[in-house]
């Protein structure tokens, strides 16, 4: 396995098919998922790379960039043993020059849900993710469905600036008792992470309804978690999965998500619907 650290470290291309994994680290089992997916898609001929990053450029000012975990020995034995071939882990300054001033930025997907808690944050998304796809030239990259907003404005992104990279969406792997994987589960105190599970519950409850009015859904949702002692819902919302734009009846590949804060901890999860 190679680890690259900065940017002229990266192997050339061959002709052999690469498949990325962006990261920001911490990896858990969510992550070794998108690793196999990846492995599958680039075939035993194939290469696996993945790129371990904390985005200062989509941290908002005062959030948590700096107390992000950051694993790095227990990352790289996890990429070893899942047969990874190549590790991008550069530091902020290989990525960005202090003077820089162009980003990418991707102008209606990003505006609503977490864009509009977290201004700035998708445009650091498409900034980072662009480089990245740059400097490593993937033919094929895989994004969790966890993060269906950033999965969606990455697609509207490749669509509109002609990337050629396949985007493979990889399911969410959950803990036992439901709660979606995270590197932010770990900031859960045990109270809160005894109470985190209420979000999958609820929206299990929404899914398993023969409800079609949005409203009613989003009252039950909303009842559900706010059961929870701890919780504080940033949002709840019913949008369709492509354009993220509300919907007021379930209808095919409508989406029912939502952020909950426990504290200073934002956890986001979401359904299908319809
Ligand atoms: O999902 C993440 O971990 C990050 O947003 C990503 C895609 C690696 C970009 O920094």
């Amino acid at each position: 396995m190679k680890i690259a650290t900065t940017v002229s470290e990266i192997p050339r291309r061959s002709e052999k098919r690469r498949v990325l994994v962006p990261t920001m680290g911490a990896l858990h089992a969510g992550h070794i998922s998108l690793v196999r997916q990846a492995r599958a898609s680039a075939a035993s001929d194939g290469e696996v790379a993945v790129s371990i990053f904390v985005n200062p450029l989509q941290f908002e000012p005062g959030a948590d960039f700096s107390r992000y975990p950051r694993p790095e020995g227990a990352d790289e034995e996890i990429c070893r043993a899942e047969g990874v071939d190549l590790i991008f882990r550069p530091a902020p300054n290989e990525m960005y020059l202090e003077n820089r001033s162009t980003f990418v930025e991707e102008t209606s997907l990003s505006e609503r849900l977490c864009g509009a808690a977290r201004p700035g944050h998708f445009r650091g998304v498409t900034t980072v993710v662009t480089k990245l796809f740059h400097l490593l030239a993937p033919d094929a990259a895989v994004f969790g469905e966890k993060d269906f907003q950033q999965l969606a404005i990455v697609r509207r992104m490749v669509r509109d600036l002609d990337f050629p990279i396949e985007i493979l969406a990889g399911p969410t792997v959950r803990e036992a008792d439901g709660l979606a994987l995270s590197s932010r589960n770990q900031y859960l105190n045990p109270e809160e992470r005894a109470q985190a599970p209420v979000i999958r519950a609820a929206l299990l409850q929404a899914a398993a309804s023969k409800e079609k009015s949005a409203a009613k859904i989003l009252a039950a949702v909303r009842a559900k978690i706010g059961s929870a002692s701890l919780t504080r819902i940033d949002y709840a919302e019913v949008v369709g999965a492509d354009d993220l734009q509300p919907r007021l009846t379930i209808a095919a590949r409508s989406l029912l998500a939502v952020a909950v804060f426990f504290g200073r901890t934002r956890l986001i999860d979401n359904i299908q619907l319809g």
